[in-house]
C-alpha cells in the first residue's frame, strides 16, 4: 500500500488566510537551489529571493548594484529547489522607479523567466503607478516599506525608520494606500515595534517584519544572517540560530591540516 501525502502548496490566498485565522507566517531569504531545498524542507512558508543577495552573495556595500538579470538568475536556481513554499522575488533597483511600463516589463520578466509565483517592490506612493500596472497585469504584489535599503543613499544610515511622526504617518498611509492598490502583503523593515503593531492592525494584508516587533503578522530574516555567516552583521533585531562562520571556517582548516599531513585521502577514501 502506498502512502499519499498530498504536498499543499503557499499561495498568496494561504498567507492572507494565516492573517486571518492568526497564525503566523515564516519567511525566509535564498538565493540557490541548494539552499532553498534546505529552506523549503524546513518548512518555511514563503522564500523570498532578496536583492541582499547583492550583500550577501556578491559582497557589495548596498543592494544597488544587483542587476535584473542576477535576480533572474538567483531566482531560477531557488525555484528548482522549492516544493512548497511561496516564491517571492525582489525586483531590484532601477528597474520600476522610473516608469509603469518598465516595471510592468520587469515583473514580467521575473515571473516569465525567473519563475517567481510574486514580486517584491519598495515603496509606496512614489511608485503607486508601477504597483497599479503590475498588479492589472495578474502578478501578485508585496510591499516594502520603513527601511528600504535601494534608498539608502537617501536616508544616509541603516538607522530605524519612522519614529517620528511625520514619517510614521506616511507609513501609515502608505501601507493603506498598498493594500487599496492590491498588493497582497507587506514588508515591514526596522520600524517601531508599536507603529508596525498598528499597521498590522489597520490593514486586512498580512504584514511580514524585519526589525519590527513580534505583532507583524510574520517574519523575516536573511538566511546568510539567521545561520550565523556572517560574523561582522549584528543587528539588535537578529536572533542567530548557528554559528556557521565558526563551524565552517574550522572544517575547511581541519581539511587544510589534514591535507597537508597526508591524512585525507586515507585507504578507505581511496580508489
Ligand atoms: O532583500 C532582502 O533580503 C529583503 C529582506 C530583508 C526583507 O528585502
Amino acid at each position: 500500500m502506498s502512502v499519499h501525502t498530498e504536498l499543499k502548496k503557499i499561495t498568496t490566498e494561504t498567507l492572507r488566510k494565516m492573517k486571518f485565522d492568526k497564525v503566523k507566517i515564516t519567511m525566509l531569504t535564498a538565493y540557490d537551489f541548494t539552499t532553498a531545498k534546505m529552506v523549503d524542507a524546513g518548512g518555511v512558508d514563503s522564500i523570498l529571493i532578496g536583492d541582499s543577495a547583492a550583500n550577501v552573495m556578491a559582497g557589495f556595500d548596498t543592494t544597488l548594484p544587483i542587476t535584473l538579470d542576477q535576480m533572474i538568475y538567483h531566482t531560477q536556481c531557488v525555484v528548482r529547489g522549492v516544493e512548497r513554499a511561496l516564491i517571492v522575488a525582489d525586483l531590484p533597483f532601477g528597474t520600476y522607479q522610473s516608469n509603469s511600463e518598465k516595471a510592468l516589463e520587469s515583473a514580467v520578466r521575473m515571473m516569465k523567466e525567473g519563475g517567481a509565483h510574486a514580486i517584491k517592490i519598495e515603496g509606496g506612493i512614489e511608485i503607486e503607478k508601477s504597483i497599479r500596472k503590475i498588479v492589472n497585469a495578474g502578478i501578485p504584489v508585496m510591499g516594502h516599506l520603513g527601511l528600504t535599503p535601494q534608498s539608502i543613499y537617501q536616508f544616509g544610515t541603516y538607522k530605524v525608520r519612522a519614529k517620528e511622526d511625520a514619517e510614521a504617518e506616511k507609513l501609515m498611509s502608505d501601507a493603506k494606500l498598498l493594500e487599496e492598490l492590491g498588493c497582497f502583503a507587506l514588508v515591514l523593515e526596522k520600524i517601531p515595534a508599536d507603529l508596525a503593531k498598528k499597521v498590522s492592525e489597520s490593514i486586512s494584508i498580512p504584514t511580514i517584519g524585519i526589525g519590527a516587533g513580534p505583532d507583524c503578522d510574520g517574519q523575516v530574516l536573511v538566511y546568510h544572517d539567521m545561520v550565523g555567516m556572517n560574523k561582522g552583521f549584528s543587528p539588535k533585531f537578529l536572533r542567530r540560530y548557528l554559528d556557521l562562520y565558526t563551524e565552517i571556517t574550522g572544517a575547511v582548516s581541519q581539511y587544510v591540516k589534514d591535507v597537508k599531513n597526508a591524512d585525507f585521502p586515507n585507504q578507505n577514501e581511496s580508489y
